[in-house]
């Protein structure tokens, strides 16, 4: 049972505070932080920040710390850590509001996920197992890293306004494979990008890859069709990208493509169905196997056309227009608006509701991609959480930068000691049954 709950402000890989928490119990100190968007989606939980601008430009976590330490940590003492559901529910509750906009989803669900390494331990089993039992998953699998090597939209300097363009060793015989092809291709893509566009082009972004002096996604998809290549693993690595295009939709109902150009002379502007029939070209192209966000987080007649036209071959997959949030996923299974869900714990706020999205998601055939933020900590969790909930591929950013690389890593040990019995998705990435 829970025997004391102490929160933290500590600071994400952007220099941004965010909140961390100690949870006590008679197995030990259990430990977890929250990490924080930049392209956030408008129907995310409130990560409620001070607002004091004297004070880190108004994004300190404080009051969170404050909430957690003197309303969430005295009514939770003497709860059961193996029973996740009424730990999230008991925080829902003394938050009482739709967003938990009261004390804020950064401090629950830093609660709810120290209190789940808890369960763990008072389990004896490790993490991903507990939360694979939880969820009722009988056969965790090890996920298909997706290694965005090269950055742009709002994680980027450069003018590239698609913000991801991920590589995944699909044709890896093992999770520890995968990190050999994504690493080596990684550093071919440096080389690569060096020789076209000079030394200062492989200075990275926010998720650790490149972000060289490009503006169009066809420069993007060449460049790594290229390093794919050079790197020898044509056919074995495939290609997402996540154009987080909420971000460069605009008021009049056009998405700009220039909008991050120094002059913008409109010639950018893009309708929906203009949109769609861009993905269109690229997917024939190049070797593209699932497109985020390629419409905005509430052009839900663009997604339903996007996954009218490509769904059947291609996972559309929706990351602000779902939010994890069960309600919206309800939604867009029944209007049909994509096929896959971007699991983002600190959308939603708890453990318990995090794997209800996920359960619901599967039960209507959709794949599912567990996801980092763009300011992320040294936490580790969601490589356990991919693995227990057998969400078949994941992305923590580049395979470079150790708050990148920490959940990668954490892949690699689950991999080794489950040893022989050990599962990696590889081409079985998009549908995994957890029933
Ligand atoms: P964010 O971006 O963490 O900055 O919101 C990630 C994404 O859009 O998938
Ligand atoms: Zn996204």
């Amino acid at each position: 049972t829970i025997t004391k709950i102490v929160a933290r402000q500590i600071f994400d890989s952007r220099g941004k505070p965010t909140v961390e928490v100690d949870l006590t119990t008679g197995q030990g100190m259990f430990r977890a932080a929250v990490p924080s968007g930049k392209s956030t989606g408008i129907h995310e939980a409130c990560e409620l920040r001070d607002g004091d601008k004297s004070m880190y430009q108004g994004a300190g976590v404080l009051t969170v710390v404050k909430n957690v330490n003197e309303i969430l940590a005295p009514a939770m003492l003497g709860m059961d850590v193996t029973k996740q559901a009424e730990i999230d529910q008991k925080m829902i509750e003394l938050d009482g509001t739709d967003n938990k906009g009261k004390l804020g989803a950064n401090g629950i669900l830093a609660v709810s996920m120290a209190a789940c390494r808890a369960g763990a331990a008072a389990r004896g089993v490790p993490l991903y197992q507990h939360i694979a039992d939880l969820a009722g998953n009988p056969r965790p699998v090890l996920p298909v890293p997706s290694f965005n090597v090269i950055n742009g939209g709002v994680h980027a300097g450069n003018a590239l306004a698609p913000q991801e363009f991920m590589i995944l060793p699909v044709g890896a015989s093992g999770f520890e494979e995968a990190m050999r092809m994504g690493t080596e291709t990684y550093h071919t893509l440096r080389s690569i990008i060096q020789n076209k566009y000079g030394l200062n082009a492989v200075n990275v972004g926010d998720e650790g890859g490149f972000a060289p002096p490009i503006d169009t996604f066809e420069a993007a998809l060449d460049l790594l069709t290229e390093a794919i290549a050079a790197a020898g693993y044509t056919g074995k690595i495939k290609i997402g990208m996540d154009p987080a295009s909420s971000e460069f939709f605009r008021e009049s109902g056009e998405y700009d493509l220039n909008f991050k150009a120094a002059t913008n002379n409109g010639s950018g502007r893009r309708t929906s169905a203009e949109m769609v029939e861009l993905y269109k070209q690229l997917v024939a192209k190049y070797d593209v196997i699932f497109i985020e966000d390629p419409l905005s987080e509430d052009d839900w007649a663009g997604f339903a056309d996007i996954t009218r036209e490509l769904g059947s071959q291609y996972e559309i997959i929706g990351d602000d227009l779902l939010c994890t949030n069960p309600k919206r996923i309800q939604r867009a299974i029944e209007s049909k608006a994509c096929n896959a869900l971007l699991l983002k714990v600190n959308q939603i706020g708890t453990i318990s509701e995090s794997i209800k999205a996920v359960q619901l998601a599967k039960s209507a055939g959709w794949g599912v991609l567990t996801s980092h933020r763009s300011g992320e900590t040294a936490d580790d969790f969601i490589a356990d959480l991919s693995v227990g909930l057998s969400t078949g591929h994941i992305k923590s950013g580049a395979p470079a930068r150790s708050e990148r690389v920490n959940k990668y890593n954490q892949l690699i040990r689950i991999e080794q000691e489950l040893g022989s019995k050990a599962v990696y998705a590889g081409d079985n990435w998009r549908f995994i049954s957890i029933s």
